[in-house]
């Protein structure tokens, strides 16, 4: 029999009836009825049933379907016909019909999976991780890589049409301080020296800016080797930008264009520009968090004023300590059991605060452990402010402002999605604008770039980065996305004399700098454009329009939590030949 398909299964529709087909699959199931064989064969496109009939089909034919298992690869000839009536199935675009077979080859046995391909999400993450060339076959698995293709044409698309250059830059580097952990890769030629692999391009595509390739992009491959999380993978895909002679808000623009643009394309879903923006004080202040989720309301509210003089030890000292008494009125929630406040409690703490206090608004008073030593005034103050209705549930954190209302922020994702507040469907995005140049790292006991150390600075505080470098502005932006941060850029320091300065705001002698970044720097001495840029998180895009909560969901071949790959294994150890060769010695 010839075995090459003539159609794809997902395409055979009542327009092919009368017709014959070649298909070729995997068996998706196969069922025994009446004497007669169904199967369902499954390829990219989508599933179609196959019937195997003994009185329509030589003997030795039905003897081979017989032995069909699933996930066997075949190849089927056969008669599309239209299914009996009241047959149809209506929940696949081949339900009208089925292919009667007359011909049938068994490319490729095999083995029972260690999972039904369909029910895979049922079973354990690791077995799925294990065999997740099986998962892959799933319809879940095979619309995510498949839309994901989709996002990385769509993005494609419109960078070419705005005359960007894709550029690759390399994957082997140098290490250098400041972001994330490197991984490291040893040079044989060069013992006891090391590659790193870049967690982005971000100098490269700077140089290329002074290159003078004006606009550059790249589906760029990144390694960081951090504390994982759902949204975090140790290699991860940015798309990367750059472009030259702009300003913020020409960068912001044209980039919302395309996010806008994708979001047309791949959901049809059509959101007005332009998207609405928020500093990063406001977001803080409002939200609690740098990438607030807009979607819902529940905003976090200042009670410090209120609050001056009360005699309640929590909050007295807190004032006096400069800190801030900030609440969240968790609307409904006042009906909570004891146990469901005492977790919230609990995650309050784990999250950093000293603890959470909590008041329920009920008709004729307020009840909470800490009532009684409030005075009347204060209790209704706090309520006024808050805005509690009876049934309503306070929750106040008093701390440093900073980790008052982030740990507010974060109560805040929880009691939403208790409440089922996020609606579905939505895309709401934000741009956060007016960071903070420099945070002040407690460990390392100095600051540390708040992006990335080739940030511009505000002009107008530019004075300030010797002065009192925790005030200064970056001309960056972050792109949120439901709450999850999508991508982050800005405008680039352009000039040696103001990295300079920047590298010495980070307690870097200028020595160690110019051993570190001095080709860089010189860079800068030979005609650079003012230029800035952005990296979207490809992965967090994809995840977040194909309506999944991991980026492992539309990554082909993830690595779990602790950075492993269970599939092949990595990492694994290597030889002591390749380490002889290396020049490395393991410690014992
Ligand atoms: P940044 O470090 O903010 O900026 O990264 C840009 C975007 O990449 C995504 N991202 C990740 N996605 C998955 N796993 C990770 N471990 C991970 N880390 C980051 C996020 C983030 O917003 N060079 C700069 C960009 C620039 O200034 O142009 C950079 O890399 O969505
Ligand atoms: P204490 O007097 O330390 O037992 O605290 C009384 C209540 O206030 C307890 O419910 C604590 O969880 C809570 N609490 C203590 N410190 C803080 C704080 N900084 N912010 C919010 N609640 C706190």
């Amino acid at each position: 029999m010839e075995w090459r398909r003539t159609h794809f299964c997902g395409v055979v529709t009542e327009e092919l009836a009368g017709q014959e087909v070649t298909l070729n699959g995997w068996v998706n199931r196969r069922r025994d009825l009446g004497g007669m064989i169904f199967v369902d064969l499954r390829d990219r496109f989508g599933l179609i049933q196959i019937v195997f009939d003994p009185s329509n089909l030589s003997e030795e034919v039905f003897a081979q379907a017989e032995q069909l298992r699933s996930e066997f690869v075949i190849a089927v000839q056969g008669l599309v016909q239209l299914r009996p009536e009241g047959q149809a199935n209506p929940h696949l675009p081949t339900g009208k019909v089925e292919v009667h077979a007359r011909n049938l080859t068994i490319l490729s046995q095999a083995k029972t999976p260690p999972f039904e391909i369909e029910r895979a999400e049922a079973v354990d993450e690791s077995l799925r991780l294990k065999y997740r060339y099986l998962h892959l076959r799933s319809r879940e698995l095979q619309d995510a890589i498949a839309l994901r293709h989709g996002v990385m044409q769509e993005a494609r698309n419109f960078l070419n049409k705005h005359h960007f250059l894709e550029i690759e830059t390399p994957l082997l580097i140098r290490s250098t301080p400041e972001g994330a952990r490197d991984f490291i890769v040893p040079s044989r030629v060069h013992p006891g020296e090391f590659y790193a692999l870049p967690q982005s391009p971000q100098m490269f595509k700077q140089l290329l800016m002074i290159s003078g390739f004006d606009r550059y992009y790249q589906m760029a491959r990144c390694f960081r080797d951090e504390d994982l999380r759902a949204d975090r993978q140790p290699e991860f895909t940015q798309i990367d930008v750059e472009m030259s002679f702009v300003e913020r808000e020409d960068v912001m623009s044209l980039m919302e264009e395309m996010i806008l643009h994708i979001i047309e394309k791949i959901k049809g879903i059509t959101i007005n520009g332009p998207v609405p923006r928020m500093t990063y004080d406001e977001a803080i202040r409002r939200f609690g968090s740098d990438k607030p989720d807009t979607r819902f309301g529940l905003e976090l509210v200042d009670l410090t004023d209120l609050l001056q003089g009360s005699g309640f030890r929590v909050f007295s000292s807190t004032i006096s300590q400069g800190g801030a008494i900030r609440g969240l009125n968790g609307e409904t929630c006042g009906n909570f059991t004891r146990r469901e406040i005492d977790e919230l409690a609990d995650k309050a703490e784990q999250w950093g605060a000293k603890g959470l206090i909590w008041m329920a608004v009920e008709e004729d008073k307020v009840r909470s452990p800490i009532a009684k030593f409030l005075t009347e005034e204060e209790l209704q103050a706090i309520v006024g402010r808050l805005q509690g209705k009876p049934g309503d549930l306070l929750l106040i954190v008093a701390d440093e402002y900073k980790l008052a209302s982030e740990v507010l922020g974060r109560l805040r994702l929880l009691l939403a999605e208790r409440l089922g507040l996020i609606p579905e469907g939505r895309y709401d995005l934000l741009w956060v604008v007016d960071w903070p140049l420099l945070e002040y790292d407690e460990e390392a006991g100095r600051y540390v770039a708040a992006h990335h150390p080739f940030t511009a600075p505000v002009d107008e505080d530019l004075a300030l980065l010797e002065s009192d470098p925790g005030r200064v502005r970056a001309k960056a932006y972050d792109l949120v996305m439901n709450g999850v941060e999508l991508g982050g850029g800005s405008i680039r320091i352009a000039n040696r004399a103001t990295q300079e300065k920047m590298f010495k705001a980070l307690g870097m002698s200028m020595e160690e700098a110019a051993a570190q970044f001095g080709y860089f720097m010189e860079a800068f001495e030979y005609g650079a454009p003012p230029h800035g840029g952005i990296a979207f998180g490809f992965d967090r895009l994809v995840m977040l329009l194909s309506g999944r909560d991991s980026i492992r969901d539309v990554i082909a071949f993830p690595k779990t939590v602790s950075a492993r790959d269970l599939m092949i294994d990595a990492p694994a150890p290597v030889s002591a030949g390749q380490l002889n060769e290396l020049k490395i010695k393991m410690q014992d």
